[in-house]
């Protein structure tokens, strides 16, 4: 999926993030199903953005924060809301970026190997959905241009399928207990 340019680093990030917007626009074209868009939408992100080691989703089902489809090493399940920088970016609804994890305090370790982070929450009219969460085993990797780029990137994911279809993971949640 990663074109010969963005290989060869010839375009700046913003011209990336609006190539990977118009891709990601296409290839959720004419699909409804959420947890399909999710899917290829993190995948599109691990293999285009360069020098990061995780991209994933977090889903809300109740207080926590519950992982959904991601590619990089396996990962914790469940986070709750407010802990962790997943946490505070889906307590606070705002963009998070972290230059060094080892200095946020509360960071929650999944690869040791990840030194810096991003993490976007997924608000579907000020509804909290989720986050997504991008690690970089650079110190200081992402900026103000990857945070537009993602963000911009959701925004496609958000509208690709009706929010109708957005599954109520805290109903499902509390049916599954009941
Ligand atoms: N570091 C995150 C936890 C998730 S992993 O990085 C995949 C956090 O502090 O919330």
């Amino acid at each position: 999926m990663q074109t010969s340019d963005q290989a060869r680093g010839a375009l700046s990030k913003p011209e990336m993030y609006r190539n990977l917007c118009n891709q990601l626009s296409e290839l959720l074209r004419g699909e409804l199903d959420f947890l399909a868009n999710a899917a290829n939408t993190v995948a599109l992100i691990y293999r285009s953005v360069p020098d990061i080691n995780w991209a994933g989703f977090y889903f809300k089902r109740d207080q926590d924060l519950v992982l959904g489809p991601f590619q990089g090493a396996p990962a914790c399940t469940r986070i709750r809301i407010g802990e962790g920088v997943c946490g505070r970016a889906a307590a606070t609804g705002e963009t998070v970026v972290v230059e060094d994890v080892s200095k946020f305090e509360g960071h929650i370790v999944c690869d040791p190997a990840s030194q810096s982070e991003i993490v976007v929450p997924v608000l579907n009219w000020g509804h909290l959905f989720g986050v997504l969460d991008v690690d970089s085993t650079t110190l200081g990797r992402f900026d103000e241009d990857d945070q537009d780029g993602l963000e911009a990137l959701i925004a496609i994911f958000l509208s690709a399928q009706k929010t109708d279809d957005l599954p109520d993971f805290e109903q499902l949640a509390r049916r599954a207990q009941a």
